[in-house]
């Protein structure tokens, strides 16, 4: 079943310069349950993709279907729709300087429940599946680069989102910790049927996924 579908999506910078066209009329269908990595050069758009694909950002043209449903992103619902069905694991990680790592990664299932012992309980099983148990009280100033990219996927997964965005997960983290990562996320996938929409430098993970595309001149190629 087809989860998530961009037609035709455009989008452009205008700089000094001129009009930077960034992406041309990329198309791109993802499937229920499938893990789909895109690769491509620093600067072809990846992450202005992800951020348009998780409606953080519009389009200039082109539409966003969800299950069949065209998003409109200033659409009121959207914020909600996006709270519920999407996970977010942004390439710079954007964690909470004043809470601890397991504080940053209970805060979703804390205002999506309220419910403050299950969500630092919840967050404390992600964090030691990610090996960062031992680091769970410390902030985010005192953690290393990896350790602030695990905190930040353990926040995206723990109210297990229908759809995951992750742009660049590993890009941190050290040969171990990349694949106890990509581990979970591809445990997640399958226990929980989760899709996860992986932005990657590493042909690795590309390589173990459902489909790779290559983000080239404004447009994904296979
Ligand atoms: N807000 C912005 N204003 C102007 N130009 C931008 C803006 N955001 C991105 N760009 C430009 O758009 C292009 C695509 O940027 P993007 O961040 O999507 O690339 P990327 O593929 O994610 O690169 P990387 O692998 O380095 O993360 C780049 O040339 C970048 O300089
Ligand atoms: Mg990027």
């Amino acid at each position: 079943m087809c989860l998530l579908k961009a037609v035709n999506l455009k989008k452009s910078y205008i700089e000094v310069s001129g009009e930077l066209e960034v992406l041309i009329g990329l198309n791109l269908e993802v499937n229920s349950g499938e893990m789909v990595a895109i690769t491509g050069e620093s600067g072809s758009g990846k992450s202005t993709l992800l951020h348009l694909l998780g409606m953080l950002d519009k389009p200039d043209e082109g539409d966003i279907y969800y299950s069949g449903k065209k998003i409109n992103v200033q659409d009121r619902n959207v914020n909600e729709f996006r709270n519920k069905k999407i996970g977010f694991v942004f390439q710079f990680h954007y964690l909470l300087e004043d809470f601890s790592a397991e504080e940053n990664v209970a805060m979703p299932m804390f205002l999506a429940t309220k419910n403050l012992n299950k969500s630092i309980k919840e967050a404390q099983n992600l964090l030691k599946t990610l090996d960062m148990f031992e680091r769970k009280e410390h902030y985010p100033n005192q953690l290393s680069g990896g350790e602030q990219q695990r905190v930040a996927v353990a926040r995206a997964l723990i109210n297990k989102p229908e759809i995951i965005f992750a742009d660049e997960p590993t890009g941190n983290l050290d040969a171990k910790h990349s694949n106890e990562l990509m581990e979970l996320l591809i445990k997640f996938n399958k226990i929980n049927g989760q899709t996860f929409v992986i932005v990657t430098h590493e042909l690795d993970i590309a390589k173990v996924v459902n489909k790779h595309f290559i983000l080239e001149n404004g447009v994904l190629r296979v």
